[in-house]
């Protein structure tokens, strides 16, 4: 696991050094999510590390993530409060690995679309004095007889009408697909909060991804 840290380190320090030469600031935004994708996964194999089989409690994983997200988007322009609700249980390490980062997006999905800049336009002209209240996103995760269940709720403005996570084109929601059905065998889904406003993303992670055999498949490095 330490030799899988250093990588990880490498690969975001050459990341970096190479945004620090580029003029235009949407590739240089684009490296920067990359460096933040590679840092979920650090925090997955840091908690790893200390663990002594390659299983993890989920919830270990989601804390600090949480925190990371909070302090990279939250400022007094943008307040922002994540909040988790009930337990995942243990996954394997791959597993957890996989929805780290699917957490990552989905997190910044609901930081980035729920609560657009207009609202913020707003305050920043002066017309409120702050009295506009902060978003609030919920991360919920429930481990089922089927499964384990993660939803990220926030109250934002909600997704645009006839939105199908299939038709998404964007490179956060390609990874969650591809990681969820391709990787783990699950579903994901994103629909209007049923009662008030906002956007709720489900994940669900069949049973059988998280125990078995894959829970002993050790990472070769
Ligand atoms: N929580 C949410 N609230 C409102 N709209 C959302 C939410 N999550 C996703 N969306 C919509 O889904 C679209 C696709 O998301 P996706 O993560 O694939 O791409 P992106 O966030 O636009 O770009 P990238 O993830 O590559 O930075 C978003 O542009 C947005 O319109
Ligand atoms: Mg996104």
């Amino acid at each position: 696991h330490h030799r899988v840290k250093n990588n990880l380190q490498t690969i975001s320090s050459l990341l970096r050094l190479q945004a620090r030469r580029l003029e235009g600031e949407e590739a240089r935004e684009a490296l920067g999510e990359s460096v933040r994708r590679i840092g979920a996964i650090s925090l997955v194999h840091e908690t790893l590390a200390q663990s002594a089989d390659d299983e993890v409690g989920f919830a270990e994983i989601v804390r600090p993530l949480v925190r990371v997200v909070e302090e990279s988007v939250s400022s007094p322009l943008r307040p922002v409060s994540i909040t988790v609700e009930g337990d995942a249980g243990v996954v394997p390490g791959q597993v957890a690995t996989t929805m780290a980062v699917v957490l990552t997006e989905l997190l910044q999905n609901a930081v980035d679309h729920a609560f657009p800049a207009a609202q913020l336009a707003d305050q920043e002209a002066g017309g409120t004095d702050g009295d506009s209240a902060p978003g609030w996103v919920r991360i919920q995760l429930d481990r089922r007889a089927d499964g384990l269940v993660v939803r990220v709720v926030d109250d934002g403005v909600g997704i645009p009408e006839g939105f199908d996570v299939a038709d998404a084109t964007g490179l956060g929601l390609t990874i969650v697909r591809t990681f969820v059905e391709g990787e783990l065998g699950g579903r994901i889904r994103l629909v209007p909060v049923e009662r008030g406003r906002g956007t709720v993303a489900e994940v669900w992670v069949p049973t059988n991804r998280l125990v078995g055999p894959w829970g002993d498949s050790r990472d070769p490095g």
